[in-house]
C-alpha cells in the first residue's frame, strides 16, 4: 500500500492558489470546481517542506547561490529517471520555464525573426515569441485517430523560410503525446539540417504513463549537443510552482553564456531561496513518491476515460502518454468555443480550459486537469456531464 495519500481533499483557500482563488476573475463566478490551470490539489513529497522548514530555522534569508548539491541532485535524478548524462556546468537557472523561454528567445534570435511552434500547444510559447518581437511560424500537428502527429513535410517548409528556434513541448501539453526517439530524431534532423535551434520543453517529462517512454532530445546523439536547450523543472512534478525554479541545460559553452549573458542583462539570474532548497530536495527524495503519483493519475485517467465514454459517448478523450491534463474532443457536438465554456460555467458549474487558447487546432476542445483526488475527479466528471448532455 502507499504511503501516500492521494484521496485526501485539502482545502486550498487562503493560500493564494491562483486555480481555487481566481475563479471570479477566470470565469466570472465562484461557483466553479477548478479542473483547469496545471497544478495538482495533491500534497507534494513531505521532505519538501521539511527541507524548507529546516532552512528557515536560520531566519536570515540572504542573497543565495545556487550550491553544487542542487545541481547534482539535477544530474543524479535525471540520469535515474531518464538515463540522461549530464555534466553540473551545462545547468543554468531560472525563476521558471515560461521566462527561460523568453531569455532564449532573446538570446538565440533577433526581433522579426522567426520561431516554429506546432499547435495546439501551451499558449504562451505564443506570448513569449510576440512579446518580444519576433514572429510565429506555426506547423499545426495533425490529428490522426483522435493522436496527434507532427505534419513533418509541412514542418520541413516552414523550416525553409528560415527559421532560428524551434520551441518543443516534449512531452505535450495539452495532448499528452509522449514524442517516440523516431518522432524527436526527425524533427532533431530537420533542425539540424536547416540550422535552426531546438528549445525542449521537457516540464512534463517526468508524468509519463507506461509503457510509454520520455527521451530527452539531448540524449539522442553528439550531432545534436550544440543546438539543443532543455528545460526542465521539479514544479510541474512534484506540484511546486510557486518554488519558481527550474533548470535549462544547455551543453554547448557558448549557447549557455549567451542565455547566461540575457539573464545578467535582465537580472535574472539567481532564484529564490526556497526554490533552490526546494528543488533540491524534491529531486534527492521524490521519486517514490512520483512512482505512487503516477499510478495514482493513471486510475484517474482510466475512471475519467470510462466514465465519459459511458455517459457522454460523443466525447472523445484523448489518451494522455503522459501529463495530467486530458484533452477532450468535443467536436461532434457542433458547438462554438464560448458556447462550450458558457455550459460548462453555468450548467455544470465546472472550470475548465477552453481549447482554443491553444492555438490553431484546438478549436472544440477541452483540456481538464485530472490531478486531483477521486472525490473531485468525480464531481467534475458529474459537472461534466450536467453541462453537455
Ligand atoms: C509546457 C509548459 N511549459 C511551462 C509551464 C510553466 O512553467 P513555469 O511555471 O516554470 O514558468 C507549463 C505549465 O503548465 C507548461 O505546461
Amino acid at each position: 500500500m502507499s504511503t501516500y495519500n492521494f484521496d485526501k481533499v485539502i482545502n486550498r483557500t487562503n493560500t493564494a492558489s491562483i486555480k481555487w482563488e481566481q475563479l471570479k476573475k477566470v470565469f466570472g463566478t465562484e461557483d466553479v470546481l477548478p479542473m483547469w490551470v496545471a497544478d495538482m490539489d495533491f500534497e507534494p513529497p513531505h521532505e519538501v517542506a521539511a527541507a524548507i522548514r529546516k532552512r528557515l530555522e536560520h531566519e536570515i534569508i540572504g542573497y543565495t547561490f545556487v550550491p553544487p548539491s542542487t545541481g547534482e541532485s539535477i544530474q543524479h535524478w535525471l540520469k535515474k529517471r531518464h538515463d540522461w548524462d549530464i555534466d553540473t556546468s551545462w545547468i543554468s537557472y531560472a525563476t521558471g520555464i515560461v521566462p527561460a523561454i523568453s531569455t532564449a528567445i532573446q538570446a538565440f534570435t533577433e526581433p522579426g525573426d522567426k520561431v516554429l511552434v506546432q499547435s495546439p500547444v501551451y499558449d504562451p510559447f505564443f506570448k513569449m515569441i510576440e512579446k518580444n518581437h519576433r514572429t510565429v511560424v506555426n506547423s499545426p500537428l495533425l490529428l490522426v485517430n483522435n493522436h496527434y502527429e507532427i505534419n513533418f513535410e509541412q514542418f520541413e517548409a516552414k523550416l525553409k523560410e528560415g527559421v532560428k528556434l524551434f520551441i518543443n513541448c516534449s512531452p505535450h501539453n495539452p495532448g499528452g503525446r509522449v514524442w517516440t526517439k523516431e518522432e524527436l530524431t526527425k524533427m532533431a534532423d530537420l533542425c539540424y539540417q536547416y540550422n535552426c535551434l531546438f528549445l525542449s520543453d521537457e516540464i512534463h517529462s517526468d508524468l509519463i504513463y507506461a509503457p510509454h517512454v520520455h527521451i530527452p532530445v539531448a540524449k539522442l546523439g553528439s550531432k545534436y549537443q550544440d543546438m539543443i536547450i532543455t528545460c526542465i523543472a521539479p514544479t510541474k512534478t512534484f506540484n511546486l510552482a510557486g518554488l519558481k525554479a527550474s533548470a535549462v541545460i544547455i551543453s554547448n559553452r557558448k549557447l549557455r553564456q549567451s542565455f547566461q549573458d540575457v539573464q545578467a542583462l535582465n537580472g535574472t539570474s539567481a532564484i529564490n531561496t526556497f526554490g533552490i532548497v526546494g528543488m533540491e530536495a524534491a529531486y534527492r527524495y521524490g521519486s517514490s513518491w512520483l512512482d505512487a503519483l503516477l499510478a495514482y493519475l493513471q486510475r484517474n485517467v482510466d475512471e475519467a476515460t470510462a466514465f465519459i465514454h459511458d455517459n457522454l459517448p460523443s466525447i472523445e478523450v484523448m489518451q494522455p502518454e503522459g501529463t495530467y491534463l486530458l484533452w477532450l474532443n468535443l467536436r461532434k457536438l457542433h458547438l462554438g468555443d464560448s458556447e462550450i465554456r458558457k455550459l460548462l460555467i453555468n450548467r455544470g458549474k465546472l472550470g475548465l480550459e477552453s481549447g482554443n487558447k491553444y492555438g490553431p487546432g484546438g478549436e472544440g476542445f477541452v483540456r481538464m486537469n485530472i490531478a486531483c483526488p477521486r472525490d473531485i475527479l468525480k464531481d467534475g466528471l458529474n459537472r461534466l456531464k450536467q453541462a453537455l448532455i
